[in-house]
């Protein structure tokens, strides 16, 4: 068993321990299995959770905030510190962070730049979770991504690890900016790179930085970038589709020119891989037409579900759940 060993939740690239991600993986199927019978533990009884998010969300926010519940802890905080904090008063994030670390036991924040979470790591008493910083990452969004392949894909292997091998994934939309996408990539060393093949679907403008190309190429991955989708479709396992973040253009011209760039409807549907599974962190903006929902393939709203599980074995691993118990 292992105790404790993630305290901040920063990045993906901290979950390169395959033993601590299945074993977080498997508690996340039993939370899931035991919320069905309604027989969740309170192992979160008498923590509380605060959230701070500087930008919009509904899943992230909301599953930390079930999840917390749902295992007898507390839960509080700002869904729009922007406007809703001290923010207003001028109070910078690392003043918040300490204040807020002594009334909780853990914090889930969503900043608006790139480093925020790392920001408030190095002063926050109780662990941070990112939830999204900016252009940066989404290292929790990484984790029930990485359990929905695994648990799609069931009938491939036992272990997640087995599972993956040799999958072909492809990467579409807004690969620039889409921190979802960012994680998925920055940990692909340790999960995609056992004859995997990683195709990279965007428009030029929204190309996956050189930064985190990096990170797949150095670990010798075969990666293929790629403007027309078609061709690729009939034999892509793994479609991770991704909105164009709108937020993050410098004008609603330059988002014009790129925003219907794939879509995702029924004759695509037609031609996609049989076996193959569709994902998107959501929300959707038009890539994925509603006609596809119905198909077995799209696995979008399962991937939600999955993050109140996935999230809630992340509590219990920061919090020292597992430590507790044994103590
Ligand atoms: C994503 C995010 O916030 O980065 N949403 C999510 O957390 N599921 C994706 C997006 O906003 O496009």
């Amino acid at each position: 068993m292992i105790y404790q060993e993630i305290r901040h939740v920063i990045s993906s690239e901290q979950f390169a321990n395959i033993d601590l991600v299945e074993q977080l993986f498997s508690r996340a199927t039993e939370l899931k299995d035991r919320d069905k019978k309604r027989e969740l533990p309170k192992s979160m009884e008498g923590l509380s959770m605060t959230y701070l998010f500087y930008e919009p969300s509904t899943r992230t926010r909301l599953s930390f905030i079930g999840a917390m519940k749902k295992l007898g802890g507390m839960a509080d905080g700002t869904e729009s510190a922007r406007v809703f904090s001290s923010v207003t008063k001028g109070e910078t994030l690392e003043d918040s962070i300490i204040v807020v670390s002594n009334y909780s036991d853990v914090i889930v924040l969503r900043y608006d730049k790139k480093g925020g979470a790392e920001r408030a790591a190095k002063v926050s008493k109780v662990p941070i979770l990112n939830a999204g910083d900016g252009t940066g990452e989404h290292p929790t969004q990484f984790l029930l991504d990485l359990y929905t392949i695994g648990d799609e894909f069931k009938n491939r292997g036992n272990n997640t690890l087995e599972r993956l091998k040799g999958l072909k994934i492809a990467l579409v939309g807004d690969l620039k900016y889409g921190r979802t996408v960012h994680s998925l990539v920055k940990a692909a060393h340790t999960y995609f790179a056992n004859g995997n093949k990683i195709y990279l679907v965007s428009p030029d403008q929204l190309r996956l930085p050189d930064e985190y190309k990096s990170d797949i190429t150095s670990a010798g991955i075969i990666v293929e970038e790629l403007k027309d989708w078609n061709k690729i479709l009939p034999e892509v396992d793994v479609l991770y589709m991704t909105r164009v973040q709108k937020e993050r253009f410098e004008s609603e011209e330059e988002y014009e020119k790129v925003k219907g760039s794939y879509i995702f409807d029924e004759p695509e549907l037609s031609i996609f891989n049989p076996n193959g599974i569709i994902m998107h962190p959501l929300p959707r903006a038009g890539e994925i037409s509603f006609a596809v929902d119905r198909d077995p393939r799209a696995a979008y709203f399962r991937q939600a579900e999955n993050g109140l599980y996935v999230r809630m074995a992340l509590l219990e691993e920061v919090t020292g759940y597992n430590r507790r118990l044994a103590a």
